[in-house]
C-alpha cells in the first residue's frame, strides 16, 4: 500500500497559484516514482480569504491545515489590500497561521547554485561556495510582543508602539533547534543580536551561550546585528548556521537570499513542536507578474522539497527534486530573474513543464 498523506494547498496571492500549479504537478510525479499518494486540499488565506470571507486567516482555514500531514503555501499579499488595517491585511493571516500552528523556527536555507552564480551581484569568489542555514524565531519578538498598536497621547499626539520581548525558554527551544540543525551541518552557529543596546538581546545572549555548554561539540559565536548584514555581504563564507530572533531572521534571510542570486529559488520550512509543518518560499507573491506566466517556480518547487524532507520525512524524494532543479538549470533553462546570456528564456508554466520532462527521464 502507497504512503498516503494529506497537504493543504494555500495558493494564496500574486504569483501563489501559479506557482503552486507548478508544485502540484511535480508531487503528481513524486507519487509515481516512489510510491506516495497525496491526497490535497485547498484553503483561503491572505488577500484572496479578504475577498472571499472578509478574513486574512478564515478559523476554517487553520481547521483544514491542523487536520493535515503538512502546509504547503506560496504567497501572500498586494497592492490591493495595502491600505487596509494591520489586522486585515494580508500579512496578518500568515503571521496568524505561524501562530496559530506555533511554527517557532523557521529555516532559510541559502546555498549558492554553482549554475546560477553569476545571477549574484557580489563577484564570484565572494560567493562561491556560500551554503548558509538561517534560523529565524518566528512566532515571538517584536513581531508579536505586547503592547502594541498606535495609541493617543495626552498631548493629542499619536505614538506607534511594538515592544521586542522574549522569554527564557522562547530563546532556549530556539537554540535547541539552531544547535541541532548546526551539529547536522559545519558545527558553527553565529548567534545575532543587538546586545550592546537592548536588554532582550542580552537576555538572548545570555541564554545562547548557557545553551552552548550542552553542545560542545558546535561553536559558538555572536555578532551585533549590524556587523552581521555587514558581514554576510562582505565575507558570507564565514558563516555556516545562524540563529536571531523575528524581526533581526526576516531582514537577515532576505540579505542572505539574495547573496545566491534570486530570491526566487530560496525555500523555507516552519517548524513547530507538533511536527506540522508550513513550507513555503521566501519570495513574496510578486503582484507585479501575477497573472503573466513569468515567475520561477523553483523556490516552490525547493520548498516542496523541503516539504518532503522535514515534514513527511521523505528525503530520498526531497533529494529527487533538487537534483532535478540542478539539472534543469544545468540544461540551461531560466526564467527572467535568473536569466543569463546564453540560456533558455521560459515563463513559470514552461518551466514547470522542463522540470517534470528532466524528473521523468
Ligand atoms: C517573510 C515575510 C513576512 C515576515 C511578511 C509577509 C509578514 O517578509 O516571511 O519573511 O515579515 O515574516
Ligand atoms: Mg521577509
Amino acid at each position: 500500500m502507497a504512503q498516503q498523506y494529506r497537504i493543504t494547498l494555500l495558493p494564496g496571492d500574486g504569483i501563489g497559484p501559479e506557482i503552486m500549479a507548478v508544485a502540484v504537478d511535480v508531487l503528481k510525479v513524486v507519487e509515481k516514482k516512489f510510491d506516495l499518494q497525496f491526497e490535497f486540499q485547498e484553503a483561503l488565506i491572505g488577500g484572496a480569504a479578504i475577498d472571499a470571507t472578509g478574513e486574512p486567516l478564515p478559523a476554517a482555514t487553520l481547521d483544514v491545515c491542523r487536520n493535515s500531514d503538512a502546509v504547503l503555501l506560496a504567497a501572500i499579499g498586494g497592492y490591493k489590500w495595502d491600505s487596509l488595517p494591520s489586522h486585515l491585511r494580508p500579512e496578518a493571516g500568515l503571521l496568524g497561521l505561524r501562530a496559530g500552528l506555533e511554527l517557532f523556527a523557521n529555516l532559510r536555507p541559502a546555498k549558492i547554485i554553482p549554475q546560477l552564480i553569476d545571477a549574484s551581484t557580489l563577484k564570484r569568489e565572494i560567493v562561491e561556495g556560500v551554503d548558509i542555514m538561517v534560523v529565524r524565531e518566528l512566532t515571538g519578538g517584536i513581531y508579536f510582543g505586547k503592547p502594541k498598536g498606535i495609541f493617543d497621547t495626552e498631548t493629542g499626539e499619536k505614538r506607534g508602539v511594538n515592544t521586542m520581548a522574549y522569554t527564557e525558554s522562547e530563546i532556549d527551544r530556539i537554540g535547541r533547534v539552531a544547535f541541532e540543525i548546526a551539529r547536522k551541518r559545519q558545527s558553527k552557529l553565529c548567534s545575532v543580536d543587538k546586545a550592546n543596546v537592548l536588554e532582550v538581546s542580552q537576555l538572548w545572549r545570555d541564554r545562547m551561550t548557557k545553551l552552548a555548554a550542552q553542545y560542545p561539540d558546535v561553536e559558538l559565536t555572536h555578532l551585533y546585528v549590524d556587523n552581521a548584514a555587514m558581514q554576510l555581504v562582505r565575507a558570507p563564507k564565514q558563516f555556516d548556521t545562524i540563529v536571531t530572533g523575528n524581526l533581526f531572521g526576516d531582514i537577515l534571510s532576505d540579505a542572505a537570499a539574495m547573496l545566491t542570486g534570486s530570491i526566487g529559488m530560496l525555500p523555507s520550512a516552519s517548524l513547530g513542536a507538533s511536527g506540522l509543518g508550513v513550507f513555503e518560499p521566501v519570495h513574496g507573491s510578486a503582484p507585479d507578474i501575477a497573472g503573466l506566466d513569468k515567475a520561477n517556480p523553483l523556490a516552490q518547487v525547493l520548498s516542496t522539497a523541503m516539504m518532503l524532507r522535514y515534514g513527511l520525512n521523505q528525503a530520498a524524494a526531497a533529494d529527487y527534486l533538487e537534483n532535478g532543479v540542478l539539472q534543469v538549470l544545468a540544461n540551461g533553462a531560466r526564467t527572467g530573474d535568473i536569466m543569463s546570456s546564453g540560456m533558455q528564456l521560459l515563463g513559470c508554466r514552461a518551466m514547470g513543464e522542463a522540470l517534470i520532462q528532466v524528473l521523468e527521464e
